[in-house]
């Protein structure tokens, strides 16, 4: 198993794409570490994952504090992450005319500056290592823009900058960054759409369907493994195709 020995942690992993992602880490070998706002939650899908001695945690990413807190418990019970996948993420979307400041800062707390939080707390064990992957859930919103998501889309944009720029300043540690940019994603972010939205999206997708969190999971699994070991600062898009 090529992960084996990986100490995985993936944050928004108690459901939908995140929990995807930590069950083909867990394939993989790795033990991985759920970290999610609900611990109990996090607690009950980290006992569901393949193999034994996986964890479970509680923890607001937007928290610097509680970041803090999480990655030093992770560590103590399964050693310095190996792996870190920033997923959690959130939406609220509404067209600019009409977005509040808190609905700005909420977005941008979590996607962007949770990633920053995290990373910046696993950073100088992966560094003192010389061992470490670090995988940043964006979005193709954060590529091409979306009516109603100012928001989403700069905090997903943002991620890819922060991917970047990260990769440039630990590659000389053969520590990776690299982002993935699903498109549509069945998930319970995406359940509000209407039949005649799903229908709309799907005459853009030329695979001809909604994506599924398995396949953001596979993606996932091939760039934290040794596999992937020339690839850094990348972005890999998920989309069938949708933005091609
Ligand atoms: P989801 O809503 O099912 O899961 C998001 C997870 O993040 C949940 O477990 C939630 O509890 C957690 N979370 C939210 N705020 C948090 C916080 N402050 N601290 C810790 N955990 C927090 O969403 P889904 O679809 O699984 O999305 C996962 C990631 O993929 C997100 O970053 C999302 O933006 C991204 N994405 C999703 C797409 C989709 O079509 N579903 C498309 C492109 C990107």
């Amino acid at each position: 198993m090529e992960l084996e020995h990986g100490i995985a942690v993936v944050t928004g992993g108690s459901r939908g794409i995140g929990l995807a992602v930590a069950t083909e880490l867990a394939r993989g070998g790795a033990k991985v570490a759920l970290l999610a706002r609900d611990g109990v939650r996090a607690m009950e899908a980290a006992g569901g994952l393949p193999g034994g001695g996986h964890l479970g945690c509680s923890c607001d990413v937007a928290d610097t504090a509680a970041v803090g807190e999480a990655v030093r418990h992770v560590t103590g019970e399964l050693g310095s992450p190996t792996i870190l996948v920033n997923n959690a993420g959130i939406t609220r979307d509404t067209i600019l005319l009409r977005m509040k400041d808190e609905t700005w800062d909420e977005v941008i707390d979590v996607n962007l500056k949770g990633a920053f939080n995290m990373a910046r707390a696993v950073i100088r064990g992966m560094l003192k290592r010389r061992d470490g992957v670090i995988l940043n859930i964006s979005s193709v919103v954060g590529l091409v823009g979306n009516p109603g998501q100012v928001n989403y889309a700069a905090s997903k944009a943002g991620i890819l900058g922060l991917t970047k720029s990260l990769a440039r300043e630990v590659a000389f540690r053969g520590i990776r960054c690299n982002a993935i940019a699903p498109g549509y994603i069945e998930t319970e972010m995406t359940a509000a759409l209407t039949e005649s939205q799903t229908q709309t999206l799907l005459t853009r997708i030329p695979l001809g369907r909604l994506g599924v969190p398995d396949d953001v999971a596979s993606l996932a699994r091939f760039l934290a493994g040794p596999a992937a070991r020339y690839i850094t600062g990348q972005v890999v898009v998920v989309d069938g195709g949708m933005t091609m």
